[in-house]
Formats: structure tokens, sequence, C-alpha cells
């Protein structure tokens, strides 16, 4: 049986993977939940799944969990502890009893527990880009010093990790990611300006968090996601090829040296990868819809317009910079998304603030997980200053 920690279990990977659990209690056993700020789903999720740590963002939650168990009749000899913040979310993850994680916080407030659970050698079911956007080089020395397993929940890369199992890794020349292009691959470039929130929050084919449909708008998270798979297995920039599929059904191919072209493919549900991360290297049923080959269907494939899409070549050019470029691009995306989100800045704004942090903030190399976050406080900061100005009029966009 595995014994699991589930960082971000309130949000989409987080209820997903707690489904996975559901239909598996036998397999499975759920030692600590670490939410930020959703009480109400959290104290569901302690009554059906009776984690022995429930943690949350701040102490003021700790209050309102505590007021919420209460009222949900639960006798207190079978409350969980309770914690909050860096410590908890480190808790969350260190008991020994915890064999697997699922890291699903979004942001780097899921960098450290996420970091020290490789550093303890557990295996890291990873869904949290911005672990590896931010702090790519320090978490995968980390991996290869502790021996620990890092699975990609993302399905692009759990994709390829799949494909990867095909062949000898010396003999693949390249990796192709494929991106369902958002809701404006067909809306022209001039009329970028004026998209709204909600319509950049109407995602084709996929239901996940806020932020990560945002950047699928940009293809800021294509971007994030070719950093991501660069650091996860070893390849060279040129190496990553975006393609632009609507149908988000080929996940990602890999190109062999002899040209043959491996691809992996599954219904949107992010319930296959997460299964995969806990049941590797074996595959078991899971509670994902198969594709019926009786019906007639048309898959395409078409290159992005890196013109309409900017974000996705500032990307590779960060990665090609290294240090902490793509640390501060994550956090001026953050911010810069956060405040669209908001209405202070225009969709165009996005691109722009990201682009002007880059420029702004210095590249360094960091080296501990507290290096990053510096570089982290100070690109967001920055961000925030030119969010400030345009808000305030003083720039245009
Ligand atoms: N959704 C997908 O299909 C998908 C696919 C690939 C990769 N990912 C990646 O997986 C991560 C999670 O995505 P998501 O779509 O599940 O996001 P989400 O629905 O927004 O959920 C985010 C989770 O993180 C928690 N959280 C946020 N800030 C926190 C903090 N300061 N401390 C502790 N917990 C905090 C949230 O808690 P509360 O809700 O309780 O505040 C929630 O449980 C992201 O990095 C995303 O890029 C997601």
């Amino acid at each position: 049986m595995k014994t699991i920690a589930v960082l971000g279990s309130t949000g989409s990977i987080g209820t997903n993977t707690l489904d996975v659990v559901r239909g598996n209690r036998h397999l499975y056993q759920v030692y600590s939940l670490v939410a930020g700020h959703n009480i109400e789903i959290l104290t569901a999720q302690i009554l059906e799944f009776r984690p022995k740590l429930a943690v949350v963002a701040t102490a003021e939650g700790v209050n309102l969990l505590t007021a919420s168990l209460e009222a949900s009749g639960l006798p207190r000899a079978e409350w969980p502890q309770l914690g909050w913040g860096d410590k908890g979310y480190l808790d969350a993850v260190r008991e020994p009893q915890v064999d697997t994680v699922i890291s699903a916080i979004v942001g780097v407030a899921g960098l450290e527990a996420t970091y020290e659970a490789v550093c303890l050698g557990k295996r890291v079911g990873l869904a949290n880009k911005e672990v590896l956007v931010s702090g790519g080089s320090l978490v995968m020395e980390a991996v290869r010093r502790h021996g620990s397993e890092l699975l990609p929940v993302d399905s692009e890369h759990n994709g390829a990790h799949q494909c990867l199992r095909a062949g000898n890794r010396d003999q693949v020349s390249k990796l192709i990611l494929t991106a369902s292009g958002g809701p404006f691959r067909k809306t022209p470039i001039r009329d970028l300006a004026f998209v709204t929130p909600a319509q950049a929050l109407n995602h084709p084919t996929w239901k996940m968090g806020n932020r990560i449909t945002i950047d699928c708008a940009t293809l800021m998270n294509k971007g994030f996601e070719v950093i991501e798979a660069c650091w996860l297995f070893d390849f060279a920039p040129s190496q990553v090829e975006v393609v632009v599929h609507p149908q988000s059904t080929v996940h990602a191919m890999i190109e062999y040296t002899d040209g043959s072209v491996l691809a992996q493919i599954c219904a949107t549900d992010m319930r296959m990868p997460i299964q995969y991360a806990l049941t590797y290297p074996d595959r078991a049923e899971a509670p994902v819809p198969k594709i019926d080959w009786s019906k007639a269907r048309e898959w395409e494939f078409m290159p992005p317009d890196f013109a309409k899409f900017p974000l996705l070549k500032v990307a590779y050019q960060c990665l090609e910079t290294g240090g902490s470029a793509t640390c501060t691009l994550n956090a001026a995306d953050e911010i810069a998304v956060e405040a669209f989100l908001q209405g202070s800045v225009g969709y165009l704004s996005i691109s722009e603030i990201v682009q002007e942090t880059l420029s702004r903030v210095p590249c360094r190399t960091p080296r501990s997980v507290g290096d990053i976050l510096e570089v982290d406080r100070e690109s967001r900061a920055c961000a925030r200053e030119l969010v400030k100005a345009r808000a305030a009029g003083t720039v245009t966009a």
C-alpha cells in the first residue's frame, strides 16, 4: 500500500488525485493533505480520507478549519493534526511513512516541500511545473544525488515519459510537445487587445486552475512545459518542438534517430497521468474514458504562431540564458496573470510585463531554495511596479 501526501489537495490536480485514491482505496492511503484557503473542500476531504495531518496556508486558516471540523461533528479524537504555512508543508512530506508525494500546489509556494521530498528520496508525482521552471537545476541535481523518482504528472511530460520507455535515450532525436492552441488560436492578432478574462478562461479542451488556464491562452504554459521537459529529460531547447494540436488527444511524441515517431494518446483526463505516477512501472485500470475508434475523427497538427504568442519564444530565450531567468519568467507571469484576472491590465500587457521584468531583474545562478525564493520575490516586486504603472495609466498597453 502506498502512503501519500497531496500538496494542493483542494485544486484541480489535487481533487483528481483523490478521485484516483477513491477508486483504489486498497492501494493508497492518504497521510497528509495540504491546501491553501479552501476550508470547505478540505473539511470534506478530511471527513472522507481521514489523513493524519491537514495543512493550510495561514494560521487564520487553521482557526477556520478548527471551526469547520467542530461543525462537522467529527469527534476530536479522530481529527488530524493541523498545521499551516511552510513548516506545515514540510511536515506533510517529511513523515517517514509517506513514500509518495503529489506536488500540485500552484506556484513557487510548493517548491520547498517538493525539494524536501526529493532530498528525502521519495517518489514525487510532479504537477507543479513552477518547481522545475524556477528551480530546475537545483531540483534535478537533488534527484540525481538522492536517487528519488520524479514522475511527471503534466500530461505532455507524462506522455513523453511513456514514449521514452520504448527506446534507448541516446537514440532519441526530438521531443514534440502538443498544445491545444488555447481559446485565441483563431482570434486575429489585432483583436487580442480587447479579450476579457472570461474569454481567456474558456479553455477549449481542459478544465484546470485559473493561472494555468490563462497561461494556456498566452501559450506561456507551453513555454513552461518546454523548460520543464528540458530539465526532466535532459534535452537541449533545440530538441523540443511545440506543435499545435487542437484536439489535445496526442499529448507528446518522441522522434527517434531513424525518423520513427512514437506518440502517447489518451483522453483529456488528468486522472490517467496522476495514476501513472502512482503505479509506475505498472499500469492499472483508470477511471478514464477510452477512445472510441469505431467513430471517425480528425486530428490536426500545425506550427505555433510565435508572433501572436510571443511568450513561447521568450521561454526558449530564457532557457538559453540559463541561471535565474526562468525563475523571473515564472514570477513575472504569475503577477501579470493575476493583474489581468483582476482587470487591472489588458491581455497584451501580460507579455509586456513579463518581458520588461526580464530586462530589469539581473540574472544570476541560484544555489539554494532560498536563492530561488529571493529571485522570485525580487521579480514579483518588479512586475508589481510595472502592473501599478499600467493600472495608473502611466503606460499604455
Ligand atoms: N490542472 C491541470 O490539469 C494541470 C495540468 C498540468 C499541470 N498542472 C500544474 O499543477 C499545479 C496545480 O494546478 P491546478 O490546476 O490544480 O491549480 P488549482 O486548481 O488552482 O489548485 C492549486 C492548489 O494549490 C493550493 N495553493 C495555492 N496557493 C497555496 C499556498 N500558498 N499554500 C498552499 N497551497 C496553496 C490551492 O489551495 P486552495 O484552493 O485551498 O487555496 C489548490 O489546492 C500548477 O502548477 C499547474 O501548472 C495542472
